[in-house]
């Protein structure tokens, strides 16, 4: 380990399972200080007790994304508890109803949007005021495969997915010059309880979460949080290295330039 995060402060939505634990985890092993948050206390108390029996700091924290009170809470005890916010993974996620999309209730669709898409834009709009207020930070949204491509089955999730990746898109090129990094993630299936959960409901959306996985083995959560432990760097300065912040560089570079702009008018 490197020690890329020692002295920060990072908060990890759904951190109690699967990917948010595991990236919590590797937070604390480069030298953060965590705040734990799972709608699930015990199970966000089991990853506490993960990183401090292996001499890391943390302490856990009961949050329902989908609640702005709690989410503005959330912030507030991550301020006064551990003395600032540094890095935030907005991870807490929900794969919803299974079956093609006739058959989706209203309801499972909005549950859906509310903690996936609702539960970033409320941990961002609360994380970015406090960050701008301390002169900056970064952020990295846990979005999908299934936020690039169609994913059969899964019409709820797929659509909070592309909502993820707009809504980063929007606040990297927002927050570009005001000293906050943001980005998402896209992973494919990882082996974690939500992907059992949805393949065990569905034969038709288990044979095609199957059959979209290019090796014969999905990965595995304790693999999955190193592409973005470099994001979580918050004195690295924004750069182009991701697609959705080539998109950005180009907006911002169209924004910035008068010819660009005469030129399209
Ligand atoms: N597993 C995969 O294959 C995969 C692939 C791509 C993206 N993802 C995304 O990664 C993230 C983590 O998924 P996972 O596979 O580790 O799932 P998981 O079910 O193992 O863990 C999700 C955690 O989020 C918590 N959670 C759910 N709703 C919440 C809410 N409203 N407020 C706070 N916490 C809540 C759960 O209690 C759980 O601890 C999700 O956003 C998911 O969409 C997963």
């Amino acid at each position: 380990m490197t020690g890329m995060v020692t002295g920060k402060v990072a908060l990890v939505t759904g951190a109690g399972s699967g990917i948010g634990r595991k990236s919590a985890e590797l937070l604390a092993r480069e030298g953060a200080r965590l705040l734990v948050c799972d709608r699930d206390s015990d199970a966000a108390e089991a990853t506490v007790q993960e990183i401090q029996a292996s001499g890391g700091e943390a302490e856990a924290l009961q949050v329902d994304v989908s609640d702005e009170g709690q989410v503005s809470a959330m912030v507030r005890h991550c301020v006064s508890r551990l003395g600032r916010l540094d890095c935030a993974v907005n991870n807490a996620g929900i794969a919803g109803p299974t079956g093609t999309l006739e058959t989706v209730s209203l309801e499972d669709w909005n549950r859906v949007q509310a903690v996936n898409l609702t539960g970033v834009f409320l941990c961002m709009k609360y994380e970015i005021a406090e960050m701008l207020e301390a002169g900056g930070g970064a952020i990295v949204n846990m979005s999908s495969g299934a936020g690039l491509i169609a994913t059969p089955g899964l019409s709820s999730y797929s659509a909070s997915k592309h909502g993820v990746l707009g809504l980063t898109r929007t606040a990297a090129v927002e927050n570009a010059r005001r000293g906050i990094r943001i980005n998402a993630i896209c992973p494919g299936s990882i082996d974690t309880p939500m992907l059992r959960k949805a393949m065990e409901a569905d034969p038709a959306t288990a044979r095609f979460i199957e059959g979209a996985c290019p090796s014969d083995a999905w990965g595995r959560p304790k693999k999955s949080p190193k592409p973005w432990s470099g994001s979580a760097r918050t004195e690295l300065p924004w750069s182009p290295d991701t697609p959705w912040a080539s998109t950005a560089v180009r907006w911002l570079a169209r924004a910035h330039s008068p010819s660009v702009g005469s030129s399209n008018s």
